[in-house]
C-alpha cells in the first residue's frame, strides 16, 4: 500500500514559478509514489482574504488548471477543494478544543505573518488558528506526508504534536505521526532580486503571455557594476543568469562567456532569456487556457475530487466522533 501525501496552497493570487518550481514540479513527480490528495486550501485563503473575497473563487477555478496544465493528473491525484468537503471544518473544531494557546502563539510563522503583513488586519481569532485547519487537512485524510517547503515545517510539527494528543486523549490511535517531506527548492528570485511573491508584484505567472514576460524579463534587475556593454559583468551575481542555469543549462557557458568577458550587453542577455522562459511555459499556458474555458470540465474535475476526498474524511469523521463518544 502506498504512503498518502496531502498538501495544498491558498487561492490568494496567480500561481507563478515560484509556485512551478517550489512545489508543483515536486508534487507532479510524487503523485506516481504516494496515494496524493492536492487541496485548493480556500478556507486558509478566506484567513487572509477576509475583507475583499471577491476573487477567491476564481483563483481557486485558475489554480486547479494551472496544476492540472503543470501535469498533476486527476486520474492518478485527488484534486480538490477544501470547502467542499466539509469535514475539514468539523475536525477542526475537534482539535480546537484542546490545542494550547500557547502552541499558536508560540508558532514562528505566526509571529513573522503578523510582523510582515501590514496591509491587512490579521489579529483575529481564525489567523490565530491557521495551523490547527491545516492539521486538520491532513489528518481527516490520515496522511502521513506532506511535501512542504521549510517555512511550513512548524505547522507539520504542530500536526503531529495534535495528532499525539488526540491519540493520547480519546485513545483509539486513529492519527499516525506526520512528517514534511521538504523540497529541494532551487533558488529562483524574484524579477526585482527579491523572494519571488504576490505580495511584492515580482512574479512570473504561469498564465502570463509571451509579451508580458518578455516585458517583465526586460525590467530584471542585473548586475549592479555592469553599467556599460563594455563593463565586464560577474555572472554568478546575476539573477538573470541564475534563471539561465535554471531554464537553459545548457546555454549558460555562453552566457558566462559574454558576461564575463563584455562581449554582450544585458538588454540583449534579457531579451533571450524573456524568448527561453515564454518557450519553456508555452505549454501549460495553452493547456491552462483550454481548461479555462471548459469550465464544466474543471467542476467536473473538482466534484470527482471532492467525491473521493469526502469518502476518506467521512470515515476518519466517523472514527473520531465514536472515539469522543459523541453520537
Ligand atoms: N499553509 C499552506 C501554505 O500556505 C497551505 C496549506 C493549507 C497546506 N493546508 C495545507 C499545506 C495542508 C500542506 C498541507 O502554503
Ligand atoms: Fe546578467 Fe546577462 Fe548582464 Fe551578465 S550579461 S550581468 S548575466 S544580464
Amino acid at each position: 500500500m502506498k504512503n498518502r501525501i496531502l498538501s495544498g496552497m491558498r487561492p490568494t493570487g496567480p500561481l507563478h514559478l515560484g509556485h512551478l518550481f517550489g512545489a508543483l514540479d515536486n508534487w507532479v513527480n510524487l503523485q506516481d509514489k504516494y496515494d496524493s490528495f492536492f487541496m485548493v486550501a480556500d478556507w486558509h485563503a478566506m484567513m487572509s482574504e477576509y475583507e475583499d473575497p471577491s476573487k477567491l473563487s476564481k483563483f481557486t477555478i485558475e489554480c486547479a488548471c494551472d496544476w492540472i496544465a503543470c501535469g498533476i493528473d486527476p486520474e492518478k491525484s485527488t484534486v480538490f477543494v477544501q470547502s467542499h468537503v466539509k469535514e475539514h471544518l468539523e475536525l477542526y473544531m475537534v482539535f480546537s478544543n484542546f490545542v494550547p494557546l500557547g502552541w499558536l502563539e508560540r508558532c514562528p510563522t505566526y509571529k513573522e505573518q503578523l510582523r510582515e503583513i501590514t496591509t491587512r488586519e490579521l489579529h483575529t481569532y481564525a489567523f490565530l488558528g491557521y495551523p490547527v485547519l491545516q492539521a486538520a487537512d491532513i489528518l481527516i485524510y490520515k496522511a502521513d506526508t506532506v511535501p512542504v517547503g521549510k517555512d511550513q515545517a512548524p505547522h507539520i510539527e504542530l500536526t503531529d504534536d495534535i495528532a499525539a494528543k488526540f491519540n493520547s486523549l480519546y485513545g483509539g490511535n486513529i492519527f499516525p505521526s506526520v512528517k514534511p517531506l521538504l523540497t529541494k527548492i532551487p533558488k529562483l528570485l524574484g524579477i526585482d532580486g527579491r523572494k519571488m511573491s504576490k505580495s511584492y508584484n515580482n512574479f512570473i505567472a504561469l498564465g502570463d503571455s509571451e509579451e508580458t514576460i518578455k516585458k517583465k524579463c526586460s525590467a530584471m534587475f542585473t548586475d549592479p557594476e555592469r553599467i556599460k556593454l563594455s563593463d565586464k559583468g560577474h555572472p554568478d551575481k546575476c539573477n538573470v543568469c541564475a534563471y539561465y542555469n535554471l531554464f537553459k543549462k545548457e546555454y549558460a557557458p555562453t552566457v558566462y562567456d559574454y558576461c564575463l568577458n563584455a562581449k554582450a550587453g544585458c538588454t540583449e542577455c534579457k531579451k533571450n532569456l524573456g524568448a527561453i522562459i515564454s518557450d519553456y511555459l508555452v505549454d501549460v499556458r495553452h493547456k491552462r487556457e483550454a481548461l479555462l474555458k471548459d469550465k464544466d470540465k474543471i467542476y467536473s474535475i473538482l466534484e470527482k475530487g471532492a467525491v473521493k476526498a469526502r469518502k476518506v474524511a467521512s470515515e476518519t469523521m466517523s472514527e473520531v466522533k465514536k472515539a469522543i463518544g459523541l453520537t
